[in-house]
Protein backbone atom coordinates (compact mmCIF):
# COMPACT_ATOMS: atom_id res chain seq x y z
CA UNK A 1 0.00 0.00 0.00
CA UNK A 2 1.15 3.75 -0.73
CA UNK A 3 1.96 5.73 2.66
CA UNK A 4 -0.42 8.56 3.12
CA UNK A 5 2.32 10.93 2.15
CA UNK A 6 2.63 9.23 -1.15
CA UNK A 7 -0.72 8.99 -1.81
CA UNK A 8 -1.03 12.99 -1.18
CA UNK A 9 1.62 13.40 -3.71
CA UNK A 10 -0.14 11.55 -6.88
CA UNK A 11 -3.77 13.38 -5.37
CA UNK A 12 -5.11 16.44 -7.29
CA UNK A 13 -6.18 18.58 -4.91
CA UNK A 14 -9.70 20.33 -5.13
CA UNK A 15 -8.90 23.67 -2.78
CA UNK A 16 -6.17 25.73 -3.72
CA UNK A 17 -3.34 25.99 -0.88
CA UNK A 18 0.27 27.23 -1.76
CA UNK A 19 2.04 23.91 -0.54
CA UNK A 20 -0.20 22.00 -3.37
CA UNK A 21 1.62 20.44 -6.08
CA UNK A 22 -1.26 19.65 -8.34
CA UNK A 23 -4.88 21.41 -8.21
CA UNK A 24 -7.53 21.41 -10.30
CA UNK A 25 -10.12 23.62 -8.95
CA UNK A 26 -14.35 23.79 -10.08
CA UNK A 27 -15.74 27.03 -10.72
CA UNK A 28 -14.80 29.64 -11.81
CA UNK A 29 -11.32 31.08 -13.03
CA UNK A 30 -11.43 34.34 -11.80
CA UNK A 31 -11.95 33.48 -8.29
CA UNK A 32 -8.95 31.08 -8.35
CA UNK A 33 -6.77 33.75 -9.80
CA UNK A 34 -7.72 36.00 -6.89
CA UNK A 35 -6.36 33.75 -4.73
CA UNK A 36 -2.90 32.85 -6.18
CA UNK A 37 -0.25 34.79 -4.57
CA UNK A 38 1.61 37.62 -7.16
CA UNK A 39 4.77 36.65 -9.32
CA UNK A 40 3.98 32.61 -8.42
CA UNK A 41 3.44 30.96 -11.69
CA UNK A 42 5.75 30.37 -14.37
CA UNK A 43 3.86 29.54 -17.73
CA UNK A 44 0.29 30.37 -18.23
CA UNK A 45 -0.91 28.29 -21.08
CA UNK A 46 -4.25 28.10 -22.00
CA UNK A 47 -6.65 27.68 -24.61
CA UNK A 48 -10.25 29.99 -23.64
CA UNK A 49 -13.43 29.06 -25.33
CA UNK A 50 -13.71 30.59 -28.78
CA UNK A 51 -17.62 31.74 -28.19
CA UNK A 52 -18.14 29.44 -31.38
CA UNK A 53 -21.31 27.78 -29.53
CA UNK A 54 -19.24 24.98 -28.47
CA UNK A 55 -21.56 22.91 -25.45
CA UNK A 56 -19.52 24.83 -22.54
CA UNK A 57 -20.34 28.17 -23.86
CA UNK A 58 -23.50 30.39 -23.78
CA UNK A 59 -21.66 33.13 -25.95
CA UNK A 60 -21.72 32.46 -30.45
CA UNK A 61 -20.49 36.04 -30.95
CA UNK A 62 -16.69 36.79 -31.79
CA UNK A 63 -17.71 40.55 -29.98
CA UNK A 64 -18.03 38.32 -26.65
CA UNK A 65 -14.68 36.53 -27.00
CA UNK A 66 -12.34 39.46 -25.44
CA UNK A 67 -14.48 40.77 -22.82
CA UNK A 68 -14.35 37.72 -20.55
CA UNK A 69 -10.05 37.47 -20.90
CA UNK A 70 -10.29 41.20 -19.93
CA UNK A 71 -11.44 40.60 -17.04
CA UNK A 72 -9.16 37.93 -15.87
CA UNK A 73 -5.56 39.72 -17.50
CA UNK A 74 -4.65 42.34 -15.35
CA UNK A 75 -4.78 38.93 -12.25
CA UNK A 76 -3.13 36.99 -15.18
CA UNK A 77 0.07 39.30 -15.12
CA UNK A 78 -0.20 39.60 -11.81
CA UNK A 79 0.04 35.75 -10.88
CA UNK A 80 2.84 35.54 -13.48
CA UNK A 81 6.69 36.14 -12.13
CA UNK A 82 9.10 38.17 -14.21
CA UNK A 83 10.62 36.18 -16.81
CA UNK A 84 7.79 33.88 -17.34
CA UNK A 85 5.20 33.39 -19.78
CA UNK A 86 1.62 33.44 -21.23
CA UNK A 87 0.82 31.61 -24.09
CA UNK A 88 -2.28 32.17 -25.88
CA UNK A 89 -3.61 29.15 -27.86
CA UNK A 90 -6.50 30.20 -30.18
CA UNK A 91 -8.02 29.92 -33.33
CA UNK A 92 -10.69 31.36 -35.78
CA UNK A 93 -13.99 32.54 -34.94
CA UNK A 94 -16.26 31.88 -37.88
CA UNK A 95 -20.21 33.48 -38.24
CA UNK A 96 -22.35 33.02 -41.74
CA UNK A 97 -18.35 32.04 -43.56
CA UNK A 98 -16.90 35.18 -41.76
CA UNK A 99 -13.21 34.52 -40.10
CA UNK A 100 -12.38 36.66 -37.30
CA UNK A 101 -8.31 35.49 -36.38
CA UNK A 102 -8.74 35.39 -32.55
CA UNK A 103 -5.23 35.86 -31.97
CA UNK A 104 -5.58 39.31 -33.79
CA UNK A 105 -8.14 39.95 -30.90
CA UNK A 106 -5.53 38.89 -28.30
CA UNK A 107 -2.88 40.96 -29.77
CA UNK A 108 -3.96 43.96 -29.22
CA UNK A 109 -5.62 42.85 -25.86
CA UNK A 110 -2.04 41.98 -24.75
CA UNK A 111 -0.95 45.82 -26.07
CA UNK A 112 -2.63 47.66 -23.38
CA UNK A 113 0.10 45.58 -20.98
CA UNK A 114 3.57 47.02 -21.91
CA UNK A 115 4.96 44.99 -19.44
CA UNK A 116 4.07 42.04 -21.83
CA UNK A 117 6.48 41.50 -24.93
CA UNK A 118 5.18 38.79 -27.78
CA UNK A 119 8.19 36.35 -28.70
CA UNK A 120 6.44 34.54 -31.23
CA UNK A 121 3.32 33.60 -33.37
CA UNK A 122 3.38 29.91 -33.21
CA UNK A 123 1.72 28.45 -36.48
CA UNK A 124 0.51 24.95 -35.27
CA UNK A 125 -0.72 22.93 -38.27
CA UNK A 126 -2.52 19.89 -38.67
CA UNK A 127 -3.86 17.34 -41.22
CA UNK A 128 -7.61 17.17 -40.50
CA UNK A 129 -10.81 19.08 -39.76
CA UNK A 130 -13.75 20.28 -41.52
CA UNK A 131 -13.63 20.32 -45.17
CA UNK A 132 -14.79 24.19 -46.26
CA UNK A 133 -17.01 24.63 -49.53
CA UNK A 134 -16.51 28.37 -49.94
CA UNK A 135 -13.32 28.83 -49.01
CA UNK A 136 -9.91 26.86 -48.28
CA UNK A 137 -10.14 24.67 -45.50
CA UNK A 138 -8.86 25.45 -42.53
CA UNK A 139 -5.92 23.63 -41.05
CA UNK A 140 -4.00 25.45 -38.48
CA UNK A 141 -4.33 27.56 -35.31
CA UNK A 142 -1.98 29.51 -33.74
CA UNK A 143 -0.25 29.95 -30.09
CA UNK A 144 0.99 33.43 -28.97
CA UNK A 145 3.90 33.47 -26.11
CA UNK A 146 4.34 36.77 -24.26
CA UNK A 147 6.94 36.97 -21.88
CA UNK A 148 6.68 39.28 -18.57
CA UNK A 149 9.51 41.34 -19.03
CA UNK A 150 12.51 41.66 -21.04
CA UNK A 151 14.73 38.85 -19.62
CA UNK A 152 12.93 35.34 -19.96
CA UNK A 153 13.28 31.63 -19.93
CA UNK A 154 14.27 29.38 -23.25
CA UNK A 155 15.43 26.62 -22.81
CA UNK A 156 16.12 25.53 -26.57
CA UNK A 157 17.92 22.71 -26.00
CA UNK A 158 15.05 21.37 -24.27
CA UNK A 159 12.88 21.20 -27.90
CA UNK A 160 15.02 20.66 -30.76
CA UNK A 161 14.31 18.07 -33.47
CA UNK A 162 16.59 16.28 -35.68
CA UNK A 163 17.26 18.07 -38.76
CA UNK A 164 15.99 16.96 -41.98
CA UNK A 165 19.10 16.37 -43.54
CA UNK A 166 21.76 15.31 -40.08
CA UNK A 167 24.75 13.92 -42.42
CA UNK A 168 25.02 17.20 -44.40
CA UNK A 169 28.65 18.34 -44.31
CA UNK A 170 30.23 21.43 -45.54
CA UNK A 171 30.90 21.20 -49.41
CA UNK A 172 33.79 23.86 -49.16
CA UNK A 173 36.16 26.52 -47.03
CA UNK A 174 38.33 24.85 -44.13
CA UNK A 175 35.72 22.96 -42.69
CA UNK A 176 34.93 21.31 -46.00
CA UNK A 177 33.62 17.70 -45.56
CA UNK A 178 33.00 18.20 -41.46
CA UNK A 179 29.12 17.64 -40.84
CA UNK A 180 27.46 21.04 -40.74
CA UNK A 181 24.20 20.31 -38.23
CA UNK A 182 24.40 20.94 -35.20
CA UNK A 183 24.63 17.20 -32.77
CA UNK A 184 22.00 18.49 -30.91
CA UNK A 185 19.51 18.97 -32.97
CA UNK A 186 17.74 21.93 -34.55
CA UNK A 187 15.32 24.56 -33.60
CA UNK A 188 11.73 23.46 -34.56
CA UNK A 189 10.83 26.99 -35.89
CA UNK A 190 7.30 28.57 -35.16
CA UNK A 191 5.69 26.37 -37.50
CA UNK A 192 4.82 23.30 -36.07
CA UNK A 193 4.76 20.97 -38.89
CA UNK A 194 9.01 21.15 -39.22
CA UNK A 195 9.35 17.51 -39.26
CA UNK A 196 7.56 14.23 -38.89
CA UNK A 197 8.46 14.21 -35.46
CA UNK A 198 6.82 17.54 -34.83
CA UNK A 199 3.34 17.19 -37.16
CA UNK A 200 1.04 17.23 -34.03
CA UNK A 201 -2.19 16.13 -35.07
CA UNK A 202 -5.42 17.54 -33.75
CA UNK A 203 -7.31 15.26 -30.95
CA UNK A 204 -9.88 13.96 -33.58
CA UNK A 205 -12.19 10.60 -33.10
CA UNK A 206 -9.38 8.19 -33.74
CA UNK A 207 -6.69 10.10 -31.43
CA UNK A 208 -5.61 7.67 -28.61
CA UNK A 209 -6.21 11.15 -26.14
CA UNK A 210 -9.73 11.93 -27.30
CA UNK A 211 -12.61 11.83 -24.58
CA UNK A 212 -15.71 13.78 -24.71
CA UNK A 213 -14.05 17.18 -24.59
CA UNK A 214 -15.13 18.40 -27.82
CA UNK A 215 -12.06 21.16 -28.07
CA UNK A 216 -8.59 19.46 -26.49
CA UNK A 217 -5.35 20.57 -27.69
CA UNK A 218 -2.74 17.78 -28.04
CA UNK A 219 -0.46 16.56 -24.87
CA UNK A 220 2.55 17.05 -27.24
CA UNK A 221 1.75 20.77 -27.94
CA UNK A 222 1.52 21.80 -24.32
CA UNK A 223 4.69 19.71 -23.74
CA UNK A 224 6.64 21.64 -25.64
CA UNK A 225 6.08 24.88 -24.77
CA UNK A 226 5.85 23.79 -21.24
CA UNK A 227 9.47 22.36 -21.73
CA UNK A 228 11.01 25.77 -23.53
CA UNK A 229 9.65 28.12 -21.09
CA UNK A 230 9.64 26.18 -17.26
CA UNK A 231 11.82 24.48 -15.20
CA UNK A 232 11.66 21.39 -13.16
CA UNK A 233 9.17 21.82 -10.49
CA UNK A 234 7.87 25.12 -12.24
CA UNK A 235 4.54 26.21 -11.45
CA UNK A 236 2.20 26.27 -14.43
CA UNK A 237 -1.42 27.39 -14.61
CA UNK A 238 -4.24 27.04 -17.06
CA UNK A 239 -7.55 28.72 -16.09
CA UNK A 240 -9.25 27.33 -18.87
CA UNK A 241 -8.62 23.45 -17.90
CA UNK A 242 -11.08 21.83 -20.26
CA UNK A 243 -10.09 17.72 -20.27
CA UNK A 244 -6.32 18.40 -18.41
CA UNK A 245 -4.63 18.75 -21.22
CA UNK A 246 -1.83 21.34 -19.74
CA UNK A 247 -2.14 19.83 -16.34
CA UNK A 248 -1.09 16.16 -17.49
CA UNK A 249 1.79 17.64 -19.82
CA UNK A 250 3.12 19.81 -16.55
CA UNK A 251 2.93 16.52 -14.36
CA UNK A 252 4.65 14.46 -16.89
CA UNK A 253 7.50 16.54 -17.12
CA UNK A 254 7.76 17.11 -13.34
CA UNK A 255 6.25 20.65 -13.55
CA UNK A 256 3.32 21.75 -10.21
CA UNK A 257 0.15 22.46 -11.99
CA UNK A 258 -3.11 24.59 -10.93
CA UNK A 259 -5.85 24.79 -13.02
CA UNK A 260 -9.35 26.14 -13.08
CA UNK A 261 -12.61 24.38 -15.05
CA UNK A 262 -16.45 25.52 -14.78
CA UNK A 263 -17.62 22.41 -15.93
CA UNK A 264 -18.35 19.38 -13.51
CA UNK A 265 -18.03 16.56 -16.04
CA UNK A 266 -15.18 18.36 -17.55
CA UNK A 267 -13.40 18.67 -14.38
CA UNK A 268 -13.99 14.95 -12.95
CA UNK A 269 -12.61 14.24 -16.37
CA UNK A 270 -9.63 16.17 -15.72
CA UNK A 271 -8.95 15.32 -12.47
CA UNK A 272 -9.22 11.64 -13.01
CA UNK A 273 -6.99 12.05 -16.18
CA UNK A 274 -4.05 13.92 -14.41
CA UNK A 275 -3.74 11.47 -11.67
CA UNK A 276 -3.74 8.80 -14.31
CA UNK A 277 -1.00 10.78 -15.45
CA UNK A 278 0.52 10.86 -12.12
CA UNK A 279 -0.18 7.26 -11.49
CA UNK A 280 2.22 6.90 -15.05
CA UNK A 281 -1.22 5.11 -16.47
CA UNK A 282 -2.47 7.84 -18.71
CA UNK A 283 -1.79 6.76 -22.63
CA UNK A 284 -0.89 9.64 -24.85
CA UNK A 285 0.88 10.14 -28.00
CA UNK A 286 4.20 10.08 -27.67
CA UNK A 287 6.15 13.35 -29.14
CA UNK A 288 8.57 11.02 -31.30
CA UNK A 289 5.91 8.72 -32.98
CA UNK A 290 5.70 9.91 -36.56
CA UNK A 291 2.18 11.15 -38.02
CA UNK A 292 0.85 7.63 -39.97
CA UNK A 293 1.35 8.40 -43.41
CA UNK A 294 0.27 5.50 -45.54
CA UNK A 295 2.37 4.34 -48.86
CA UNK A 296 0.85 5.72 -52.23
CA UNK A 297 0.58 2.66 -53.71
CA UNK A 298 -2.09 1.05 -51.15
CA UNK A 299 -5.56 1.11 -51.88
CA UNK A 300 -6.08 3.72 -49.11
CA UNK A 301 -4.54 6.33 -51.25
CA UNK A 302 -4.80 4.99 -54.52
CA UNK A 303 -6.94 7.36 -56.87
CA UNK A 304 -9.64 5.93 -57.86
CA UNK A 305 -9.59 5.99 -62.20
CA UNK A 306 -12.60 7.68 -63.10
CA UNK A 307 -12.14 10.55 -60.73
CA UNK A 308 -11.59 14.15 -62.88
CA UNK A 309 -8.70 14.30 -60.30
CA UNK A 310 -5.31 12.20 -60.67
CA UNK A 311 -2.29 12.62 -58.95
CA UNK A 312 -0.19 14.99 -61.51
CA UNK A 313 -3.61 17.35 -61.56
CA UNK A 314 -3.03 18.74 -58.43
CA UNK A 315 -0.51 21.52 -58.70
CA UNK A 316 -2.77 24.56 -59.64
CA UNK A 317 0.89 25.64 -61.53
CA UNK A 318 1.51 22.35 -63.24
CA UNK A 319 1.62 24.00 -66.98
CA UNK A 320 1.50 20.37 -68.49
CA UNK A 321 -0.96 18.56 -66.47
CA UNK A 322 -3.52 17.23 -67.82
CA UNK A 323 -6.27 18.65 -66.04
CA UNK A 324 -4.97 22.03 -67.47
CA UNK A 325 -5.32 20.43 -71.18
CA UNK A 326 -9.60 18.96 -70.41
CA UNK A 327 -9.78 22.88 -69.67
CA UNK A 328 -8.69 24.35 -72.24
CA UNK A 329 -10.30 22.28 -74.48
CA UNK A 330 -13.62 22.47 -72.40
CA UNK A 331 -13.91 18.66 -71.58
CA UNK A 332 -14.74 17.02 -68.42
C1 LIG B 1 -11.20 25.41 -25.21
S1 LIG B 1 -11.62 24.54 -23.76
C2 LIG B 1 -10.04 24.12 -23.12
C3 LIG B 1 -9.57 22.78 -23.58
C4 LIG B 1 -8.25 22.38 -23.00
N1 LIG B 1 -7.15 23.17 -23.53
C5 LIG B 1 -7.97 20.88 -23.27
O1 LIG B 1 -7.01 20.56 -23.99
O2 LIG B 1 -8.75 20.06 -22.81
C6 LIG B 1 -12.12 25.79 -22.66
C7 LIG B 1 -12.64 25.28 -21.31
O3 LIG B 1 -12.83 26.39 -20.44
C8 LIG B 1 -13.94 26.11 -19.59
N2 LIG B 1 -14.39 27.42 -19.04
C9 LIG B 1 -15.15 28.36 -19.64
N3 LIG B 1 -15.27 29.44 -18.85
C10 LIG B 1 -14.58 29.20 -17.72
C11 LIG B 1 -14.31 29.94 -16.52
N4 LIG B 1 -14.82 31.17 -16.35
N5 LIG B 1 -13.53 29.38 -15.58
C12 LIG B 1 -13.02 28.12 -15.75
N6 LIG B 1 -13.27 27.36 -16.84
C13 LIG B 1 -14.01 27.89 -17.83
C14 LIG B 1 -14.93 25.40 -20.50
O4 LIG B 1 -15.84 24.60 -19.78
C15 LIG B 1 -13.98 24.55 -21.39
O5 LIG B 1 -13.85 23.24 -20.91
Amino acid sequence: MLQKSKRRRLKVQERWRCGNNYTLVRGDCAKLLRKIPARSVNLILTSPPYCIGKSYESNTKAEDFLPALEKILPDLIRVLRFGGSICWQVGYHVTNNVVTPLDVLVCDMMKKHPVMKLRNRIIWTFGHGLHSEDRFSGRHETVLWFTKGKRYRFDLDAVRVLQKYPGKRHYKGEKHGVLSGNPKGKNPSDVWKSSDVWDIPNVKANHIEKTVHPCQFPIALARRIIAATTKQNGLVLDPFTGAGTTGIAAVSLQRKFVGAEINRRYHRLAVQRIEEALAGKLEYRPDWKPVYEPDIHTPLTTVPKNWRVQRNDLHVNNCTSTRMARDINGQT
